[in-house]
C-alpha cells in the first residue's frame, strides 16, 4: 500500500490570517498515516511540501516526517524551491546535485516514478524533453508489471477555470502519447488542485489528491481568484494487488466507527 499525501503547504506561521495552521495539519496527517493498519509500504508526496520554500520550513517538516518509518518519496510543487528542497531531502532520497528532482524507485513489484514539474517562481507546471526522457528510461527499467507515476501539476483540465490556467502547460500531450505505449502505468497521481478528482488520461487514470491542509472551492467559472476552503483534510491510499491499483480516500481526522451487530 502506498499513501499519497499532497499539498502540505507547511508554514511556521499559520496561513489565511492565522486561521489555517498547516504545521499542525501536517502533524495530524502524519498521525493518520501512522494509525493505518497495515502500515503503508511507502509514502509519496505530490508537491507543495512547504508554503514559502524556506530552508527552515523544510527542516521543521523533515523533523515531523522523520516519525514515518517507511520510505518516503517526494516531488516539488509550485510553492517549493528546488535548492532548499534538495538540501533537506537529499538525506532521504538520492537526488542530482543540480536540475530537476525526478525520482524512480522499485517497491515490491511496483515502479514508483516521480516527475518534477516545477517552473521556479511560476504557478504553472512544465514537463520538458529531459523530464520525458527520464520517464521513458524509468519505465523501460521497470518490470512492466505496474507503475505509478506521480507529479504535482495535473496534465489535464479539471474544470476549475483558474486551476486549469496553471496546470501542466508543457509536455502534457507528449506524456499522453508516451503512456499509450505503457499499459503498466496504473495511475498518474497529482496534487495542486486541493480536491479529489479522477479523470481518464491516455489509457490510465489520473487521480488528483485532496490536500492534507486546506481545500479549494470548486469555482468552475471564476478566472479571477482561487479560494481556500476548510473541508476535511484527506489523503489517498493506493492498494496494489496483482498489478492493479485500488485508490481510497482517507480523512485525516478520525471519526467514530459504528460497531457492527
Ligand atoms: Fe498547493
Amino acid at each position: 500500500m502506498i499513501a499519497q499525501l499532497s499539498d502540505l503547504h507547511f508554514s511556521l506561521t499559520p496561513l489565511f490570517g492565522g486561521r489555517v495552521d498547516t504545521a499542525h495539519m501536517a502533524r495530524r496527517a502524519i498521525d493518520a498515516v501512522l494509525r493505518l493498519e497495515p502500515s503503508p509500504d511507502a509514502v509519496i508526496i505530490t508537491g507543495d511540501l512547504t508554503e514559502h520554500g524556506l530552508p527552515e520550513e523544510y527542516a521543521a517538516l523533515e523533523r515531523e516526517l522523520a516519525r514515518l518509518p517507511m520510505p518516503l518519496y517526494a516531488v516539488p510543487g509550485n510553492h517549493d524551491r528546488r535548492d532548499a528542497f534538495r538540501q533537506v531531502w537529499s538525506r532521504r532520497q538520492s537526488l542530482p546535485e543540480a536540475g530537476p528532482l525526478h525520482v524512480a524507485a522499485d517497491l515490491g513489484g511496483v515502479r514508483l516514478i516521480g516527475l518534477d514539474t516545477l517552473v521556479e517562481d511560476q504557478p504553472h507546471g512544465r514537463l520538458d524533453p529531459e523530464g520525458l526522457g527520464f520517464l521513458a528510461q524509468a519505465l523501460d527499467a521497470g518490470t512492466g508489471d505496474c507503475a505509478l507515476l506521480f507529479m504535482h501539476h495535473p496534465p489535464l483540465d479539471c474544470g476549475i477555470a483558474k486551476m486549469d490556467s496553471i496546470r501542466l502547460q508543457q509536455g502534457a500531450a507528449e506524456l499522453e502519447r508516451m503512456l499509450l505505449d505503457h499499459p503498466e502505468v496504473e495511475r498518474v497521481l497529482c496534487g495542486h488542485v486541493h480536491r479529489n478528482i479522477q479523470a481518464r488520461f491516455a489509457n490510465t487514470i489520473c487521480n488528483i489528491a485532496p490536500s492534507v491542509a486546506h481545500q479549494i472551492v470548486p469555482d468552475f467559472n471564476r478566472t479571477d481568484v482561487i479560494r481556500a476552503l476548510l473541508d476535511p483534510p484527506a489523503f489517498l491510499l493506493h492498494r496494489v494487488k496483482r498489478g492493479h491499483a485500488i485508490s481510497h480516500l482517507i480523512y485525516v481526522d478520525p471519526s467514530t466507527a459504528v460497531a457492527s451487530e
